[in-house]
């Protein structure tokens, strides 16, 4: 069963509680999380709960729970639901209050759902899926879990009217990140990502990829890359807590190796699987 949880209470997930001054609602101000669960257990839970931390104090919100005491929460929120793969979104914003750019002097709101996990196809791990570059217009404090997705939510309805799973952010004439993952290139066996700066999330499932890569003696480098090297790469793939590693099949119509899934890309994802 779906649960919703709101302020200290656990609610109904399709009962309407947030008030109209709510500051997530009204502003986006505030920053989130997302944890995947497998077989009831949250999965890189600990990487999640101190990006979340990182991310409120990024944006000055100190969080209502220790990172403990979410631990345990998320951990009662698994068990009551039932659901043994889940996923669980979790956010907090700087509060309720009368609808002013100011911060309001109140404590802030936290809120969390429990929902069964979505699927990806299986197919498209079989096949690899289409993605589309585009124009990375977000802001420049991309390191921060944001609730403001705008630029994300068009790039990303934009990649699938065109019939699409993903757009790809290039900035600068770098290739940063997908809209909801971050990307990898293989490129003669070696494997390449781009660096962590502020222009893209520091993804979960990017480090325990690289790390995988590095216990396999993969080499690895954190480099910047172009759209013309992606085009030409031998393989390539997208990472993120839903998704898990998802081979990149084209970027705008243009295959990558042969198209189908690189040898690198599937021996990671079986020992990705393998850790979850
Ligand atoms: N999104 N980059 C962006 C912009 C993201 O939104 C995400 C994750 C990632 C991958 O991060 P991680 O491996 O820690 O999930 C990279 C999640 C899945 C979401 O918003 O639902």
């Amino acid at each position: 069963m779906s649960i919703g949880f709101f302020n200290g209470e656990f609610i109904d997930i399709d009962k309407a509680v947030i008030p109209i001054d709510e500051r997530g609602h009204q502003f986006g101000d505030g920053v989130y999380e997302v944890v995947k669960v497998y077989n009831a257990k949250p999965f890189l839970i600990d990487a999640h709960l101190e990006r979340f931390e990182k991310s409120a104090s990024n944006i000055s919100i100190k969080l209502p729970y220790s990172l403990d005491e979410l631990k345990k929460l998320i951990l009662e929120v698994i068990e009551r639901s039932g659901i043994k793969d889940a996923e669980v979104y979790f956010q907090v914003t700087r509060g309720i209050a009368p609808r002013n750019h100011l911060f309001p002097n109140v404590e802030p709101s936290f809120t969390l759902t429990v929902k069964p996990a979505r699927k990806v196809p299986e197919q498209s791990y079989e096949h690899g899926v289409q993605t589309v570059i585009a124009e990375d217009d977000r802001w420049a404090k991309c390191h921060i879990k944001s609730l403001n997705l705008l630029p994300n939510i068009l790039a990303k309805q934009n990649a699938v009217e065109a019939g699409s799973f993903e757009a790809i952010f290039e900035k600068d004439g770098f290739i940063a990140e997908g809209t909801s993952s971050n990307v990898f290139v293989v490129k003669d066996k070696v494997l390449y990502t781009t660096p962590l700066t502020s222009n893209i999330l520091p993804g979960i499932t990017r480090a325990a990829v690289l790390q995988i890569a590095r216990e396999k003696g993969i080499e690895v480098k954190e480099e910047k890359f172009t759209k013309d090297f992606l085009l030409n790469a031998d393989e390539a793939f997208i990472t993120s807590t839903s998704v898990e590693l998802l081979p990149i099949r084209s970027v705008d119509g243009h295959l990558i190796g042969d198209g189908a899934p690189g040898a690198i890309t599937k021996a990671l994802h079986q020992s990705f699987k393998a850790m979850c």
